[in-house]
């Protein structure tokens, strides 16, 4: 192992890798390849982890951090997988292997997490697959999911880098670069949403939205924390936004009912017209680029 890479045993007995260069540090859980937390050198971190979370060999996926989300979005498909029972795939769920690591420079380090079909997964998913996550931290956190369809015949996938930002107070917040575009709206409220976004984002109620056709920058503006949280992405056309404001948060057992104020999730996707098929042998990557940036 690298001077700049540990490997530790982590919450719950799940195994951790933790980095730490001149530029960031940062926490990777294997179980679900889950990145816990990344913080550039003098910064604040920059992600939200619940305190509520678990941290289980099997039960729930940890809340907070980056949650890999594959190979479906949302609620298990029942009707055409009466096997699969949890929310946003099982690739969250799953021990992954780390296959990869370098030193690029002291300001950049670099791991990948590799997943593989299985007895279980297949029972679940019926295709073979090839799954990485490609984990680069230095002055910005680059993630890199890629997808490699090693079946015989084609197969369709969503899926979500569904990173929880930390910020500094929800009501002193605005999410920029959704202005025009349609979403869709899965916490309708009363009156309903303009929809197509006009203008920023500001968060409000519960907010559950995927942004149709969002193909480049998202900006978190964090009064509080004065700062900028961006994400720069590449082949994703969808962002989902979410908040789980008042109700939502107490009826969810792993995250406080007063977190949602200090957390927005802002979603690097390919879900909704935006799923991706794969026939034999091809691949997809989907990045997520972020970084901080300061207000002047
Ligand atoms: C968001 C979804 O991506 O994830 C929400 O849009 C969902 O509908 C949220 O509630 C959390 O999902 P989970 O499965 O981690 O509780």
């Amino acid at each position: 192992m690298n001077d700049c890479i540990q490997r530790v045993t982590g919450r719950g007995g799940l195994p951790e890798i933790h980095i730490h260069n001149d530029a960031a540090s940062a926490e990777i859980c294997l179980m679900g390849a889950h990145v816990l937390s990344y913080c550039p050198t003098g910064e604040k971190e920059v992600l939200f982890l619940s305190e509520k979370s678990a941290f289980a060999q099997t039960g729930p996926a940890i809340r907070g951090g980056v949650p890999v989300c594959w190979p479906w979005f949302g609620p298990a498909p029942r009707e055409e997988l009466p096997n699969a029972t949890t929310s946003h795939g099982f690739a969250r769920q799953m021990m992954w292997e780390l296959v990869e690591q370098r030193e690029v420079s002291p300001m950049r380090t670099e791991v990948t997490l590799a997943l593989h079909d299985t007895p279980e997964s297949l029972a679940i998913w019926p295709h073979r697959f090839e799954l990485r996550l490609a984990i680069s931290v230095g002055a910005t956190l680059e993630l890199s999911l890629t997808t490699i369809n090693v079946d015989e015949t084609p197969f369709a996938i969503a899926q979500a880098l569904h990173t929880y930002f930390s910020i500094g107070d929800v009501n002193s917040l605005e999410v920029n670069g959704f202005d025009g575009l349609k979403f869709i709206d899965k916490a309708p409220a009363e009156p309903p949403a303009a929809n197509p976004q006009v203008g920023s984002i500001r968060i409000t109620e519960e907010t559950d939205r995927i942004y149709l056709g969002h193909a480049g920058r998202a900006v978190i503006c964090d009064f509080v924390h004065e700062r900028q949280l961006v994400i720069d992405k590449s082949n994703s056309h969808t962002s989902v936004v979410w908040n789980p404001w008042v109700a939502k948060s107490q009826r969810m057992p792993d995250f406080g009912d007063e977190e949602f104020h200090k957390m927005v999730c802002v979603e690097t996707c390919n879900v909704a017209n935006d799923a991706v098929m794969l026939v034999p042998g091809m691949s997809h990557t989907l990045t997520a680029v972020i970084s901080v940036q300061h207000c002047r």
